[in-house]
């Protein structure tokens, strides 16, 4: 395959980056011209940001599974889409051809409708990292059904309050997990987390670790059986086909829920069209991907990162994606350099945090590795600081590949702001510049445009978008309210993405955190007021308050002052249930790092809660604590910053 739209040079960059300022429309209508359409657009956008409505491609017909599996069969049916590499370094590697991913798409699609499953239906996947995970979401992809898949981590009632929130009616699990040394029996999470479902009407349940499981009769179904019955019903002289659902370029293709500032998590909304055009566009750029390279992104599928950039893009694009079950440090802290080198990766993408992590264990596990065949490196989830840059770029990269830091979020589909390898210089700690069609900008708290500079000619604030691009968040499912007042109703007319940023007088950006209340704990989203809510739930707990510190492999820790009822019980142990209690309720992710039992918090007169304090505390700040004259008891401060852990 061959990719007209690839940017090669950075003045082909600045040139596509005014073009498509200058005409959106024509811009993504030539680089939508490659793709497979049943039916070409009748309007390439149209947009407001009051509601917000976004449409891109509008009255195309399409299905994302032509793009990426059907269109590559003729020429490259026997190139490997998948190369999965299994948690257990011994176990045999599974290579998925186009031609073998097609055929397992398409029996699953089979599947999907035998059970019931139609156009719109939603289906849950809750599954560990094995292929079978990718021909779920094609599958329902194929079918048109959306599929909303939530990460292994996440506990039975985290699963619950989803499930309930998408009114999915299917499930397709398995009956356990390998990550590192552990087994998570998945298929006895989800069989808690129906205790009270009245939506779901089957369950697939895929065999991976053997582990025993109870199926329920008339509900839950083996993958396997159903796998070979719709073999017979669909073979037809020795091939098998789908026929894929033809969708509308704005119908809603998967839901991925995510945290907040506020209550329970949003089902972001994304649509096929738009994203599928983004993600494949940022897939080739930002990673200058060349036919035949082979691509590893360690992300999980269960985050927007491994949707986009091992599933959907990379196969778009035709490439050969990576797919890893297990951990960074399993069996031990050389497995990504092991894996580089058994697959001869050429794009390793991956978090600050695995590499702050990596790092923690030495050069050692990197002795007697070659990483030759590295040519680019990505980093995404967070802002990375140097040093963990610099570690990446010399003992990884040794020093010849290019890094590129991707900024992006769930909301946002794919790539906004990133270098592109090789092509847009690289800076440490900085995503640099905007992809074409992305036009960021900062305000201040009111929602101007901020034109002060620092010392250094850094303006600071808050990072807005003034446009759509094509892979924008639709809506937040069942609730199209929440999507306004999330992120188009601070500052109106753009899209607010709750990042702060400078921005220097070259136009680079470097974004620099969370400025609402919203922590990024490893490159996992998690919102405090969640938190809290899952330690009230704790029957010894009156009231709590979390926030985030600076976290040396994390990024950022969790930290929670509590206040006690059982004043006279044992600490420690109040603390432990505290830890289970948040691991029921929302999963192992989202335990605190540091538990301060504290008689009362920072409160305003009318009753708020002063966390910014707090999180100076949680710091390990004792002096500056700014103005405390407003609060109801200001004598508190003092005496829970005498109290910090
Ligand atoms: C938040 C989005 C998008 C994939 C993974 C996270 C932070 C993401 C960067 C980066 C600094 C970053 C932001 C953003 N973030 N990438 N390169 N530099 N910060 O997806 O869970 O939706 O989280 O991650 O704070 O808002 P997510």
């Amino acid at each position: 395959m061959s990719y007209p739209y690839q940017i090669t040079s950075l003045e082909q960059y600045q040139e596509a980056y005014k073009k498509s300022l200058e005409d959106p429309e024509k811009f993504w209508q030539a680089v939508a011209e490659n793709f497979q359409w049943r039916k070409k657009w009748d309007n390439v956008l149209s947009w407001n940001f009051s509601q917000p409505k976004v449409e891109w491609f509008s009255g195309a017909k399409l299905n994302i599974t032509e793009n990426c599996i059907d269109r590559h069969l003729a020429v490259m049916g026997d190139k490997p889409a998948i190369i999965w590499e299994p948690n257990n370094p011994e176990e045999r590697t599974r290579v998925v051809t186009y031609n073998r991913l097609h055929k397992r798409v398409c029996q699953f699609a089979q599947v999907l409708k035998n059970n019931g499953v139609k156009k719109g239906d939603r289906v849950c996947i809750y599954m560990g990292m094995v292929p079978e995970l990718a021909y779920a979401i094609l599958g329902c992809a194929r079918i048109g059904a959306i599929h909303s898949v939530i990460f292994g981590g996440f506990s039975a009632q985290s699963i619950a309050d989803r499930l309930d929130d998408a009114q999915a009616e299917f499930i397709v699990t398995c009956d356990g997990a390998y990550r590192g040394g552990k087994d998570i029996p998945l298929k006895s999470v989800i069989d808690d987390a129906l205790i009270g479902n009245k939506t779901i009407k089957k369950v697939i349940v895929y065999t991976r670790t053997r582990t025993p499981v109870s199926m329920i009769k008339g509900r839950d179904v083996w993958w396997e059986d159903e796998m070979l019955f719709a073999e017979d019903q669909l073979e037809k002289e020795g091939t098998i086909n789908f026929p894929a659902a033809e969708m509308d370029a704005e119908d809603p293709l998967f839901i991925l829920y995510t945290s907040g500032s506020t209550g329970k998590p949003k089902g972001v909304v994304h649509s096929c069209a738009g994203y599928m055009v983004w993600t494949t566009y940022t897939f080739v750029n930002v990673f200058n991907y060349q036919p035949g390279d082979i691509h590893f992104c360690t992300a999980d599928i269960g985050w927007i990162t491994g949707h986009s950039y091992i599933v959907y893009g990379p196969l778009s694009a035709g490439a050969t994606s990576v797919m890893f079950e297990g951990i960074p440090t399993w069996p031990d802290a050389g497995r990504f350099w092991d894996i580089v080198d058994k697959y001869k990766v050429n794009i390793l993408y991956t978090a600050p945090t695995a590499i702050r992590s990596l790092m923690g264990f030495g050069n050692g596990p990197l002795q007697g590795k070659h990483l030759d065949s590295l040519k680019i490196l990505g980093t995404v989830g967070e802002p990375i600081n140097e040093e963990a840059w610099h570690w990446y770029d010399e003992n990884v990269g040794k020093k010849k590949c290019p890094i590129v830091d991707t900024w992006w979020q769930t909301e946002t589909g794919g790539i906004l702001i990133s270098n592109l390898a090789g092509v847009t210089p690289s800076r440490p700690g900085w995503a640099t510049l905007p992809l074409p069609g992305v036009q960021p900008l900062l305000v201040d708290d009111q929602g101007n445009e901020v034109q002060d500079k620092d010392e250094n000619g850094y303006r600071k604030g808050n990072l807005c978008i003034k446009a759509p691009w094509p892979s924008i968040l639709r809506t937040t499912y069942g609730d199209h309210e929440r999507c306004r007042t999330n992120y188009f109703a601070a500052y109106p007319n753009l899209y607010f993405t709750g990042d702060g940023a400078l921005q220097d007088e070259a136009g680079n950006f470097r974004i620099t955190g969370r400025v609402d209340d919203v922590l990024n704990v490893s490159g996992h989203r998690i919102g405090t007021a969640e938190v809290e809510n899952a330690i009230n739930m704790h029957a010894g707990v009156v009231e709590s308050a979390v926030v985030g510190y600076p976290h040396d492999v994390k990024g950022q820790g969790i930290y929670a002052f509590v206040i006690d009822s059982n004043t006279h019980g044992d600490e420690e142990l109040t603390r432990k249930d505290i830890l289970q209690t948040v691991t029921r309720i929302i999963g192992p992710i989202a335990k605190p790092d540091k538990i301060q039992f504290v008689n009362g918090l920072p409160k305003t007169r009318s009753g708020k809660i002063m966390r910014r304090i707090l999180r100076k505390i949680a710091e390990g700040e004792t002096e500056n604590l700014g103005d405390i004259t407003t609060l109801l008891d200001p004598a508190i401060v003092a005496e829970i910053s005498k109290g910090r852990v």
